[in-house]
């Protein structure tokens, strides 16, 4: 029986359990023998696998985080220890490798593949900034979650007629604090890829507080700028007391949303099916609703840029 195996790696993200589920449950229904690694590229560096059956992938599919846990693992970017987990996947049998993660994993599954390894990658990731594709995993389960913080904050923000500010994560990218800031309903949103202008998102705190806004609601993605050096601006600036909050970590657990779930099975699946087409060093890409094959090379050299649209929907809407 052919054999596959499949890794997390890189920050977890809601959904790769359901994701593992399907890429299993999909394996062993096409017979094939289906090994998880532990612990990331950790777990091939020292050969830490272990056998997946229908019954291994029970009960997750509701679960955050990862069961065969994650790293971010600093040796991988040594050419020596991806030869080790190479011959890991050899002394396994192992004959194609499926890695599920963000960027940096993807990277690493790149540069296995240039050694003769069949990696198919599957983009998990909140921060939603993997190159040619829509969706990663995760990223509509953390969207919501800083939803959640934001209408909590917002009654509070509301009785003591107070500005906030949110700092959200997503690396380098605003996808996070596009979405939730839109949906939230935020005053401004603050992301990486556009340099902010404090004058003018001081001027519409005070236009808001002007037509009697009773709060001010600021989303600023990590990337961007210090949350706390920006709060003390705005509080000389504006002379309104302002608070900042650091949803941190609190972004990427908890229960992951149907459509991650949903998402998850899909690409799970979808990944499966192309190492049985014999397909290799191809990420599963969501496009336009339709799961498709992209080159992992182009993900690697390519960048994903926000939606442009939106964000101007966003600040339309929230004079
Ligand atoms: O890539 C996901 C992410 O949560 C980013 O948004 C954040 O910058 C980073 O990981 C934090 O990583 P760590 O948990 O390793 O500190």
């Amino acid at each position: 029986m052919k054999r596959i195996a499949v890794v997390t790696s890189g920050g977890d993200a809601p959904g790769m359990n359901a994701c593992i589920r399907a890429i299993v449950r999909s394996a062993v229904y096409q017979d094939l023998t289906v090994f998880g690694v532990n612990r990331g590229y950790y777990g091939l560096i020292y050969h830490d696998f272990i056998s997946l059956n229908v019954n291994s992938v029970g009960d997750i599919i509701h679960r955050g985080g990862t069961i065969l846990r994650t790293s971010r693992a600093k040796e991988f970017r040594e050419e020596s220890m991806r030869i080790r987990a190479k011959e890991a996947l050899q002394y396994f049998g192992v004959k194609n490798l499926i890695v599920i993660g963000g960027n940096g994993s993807l990277a690493g599954a790149y540069e296995l593949s240039k050694l003769g390894v069949n990696v198919i990658g599957i983009p998990a990731s909140i921060d939603n900034d993997v190159p040619g594709t829509e969706n990663a995993i995760g990223f509509d389960t953390a969207v919501n979650t800083v939803l959640d913080a934001i209408n909590r904050i917002r009654d509070t923000a509301t009785s003591h007629e107070r500005i906030f500010i949110i700092e959200v994560m997503g690396r380098k990218s605003g996808q996070i604090a596009l979405a939730a800031g839109l949906a939230g309903g935020a005053e401004s949103i603050l992301v990486p890829e556009i340099p902010y202008d404090l004058s003018n998102v001081v001027e519409r705190i005070n236009a808001g507080i002007a037509r009697g806004k009773l709060h001010s609601i600021i989303v600023v993605a990590e990337g961007c700028c210090s949350a706390m050096v920006l709060g003390q601006e705005i509080e000389k600036l504006s002379q309104q007391e302002t608070k900042v909050t650091f949803l941190g970590h609190t972004q990427r657990g908890g229960m992951p949303t149907a459509s991650d779930r949903i998402l998850a099975s899909r690409m799970g699946k979808k990944a499966v099916d192309l190492v049985l087409e014999g397909f290799t060093n191809k990420m599963v890409a969501m496009q336009g609703n339709q799961l498709v094959a992209i080159d992992i090379a182009d993900v690697v050299q390519g960048s994903r840029e926000i939606d442009w649209t939106e964000y101007e929907l966003a600040r339309i809407l929230s004079i």
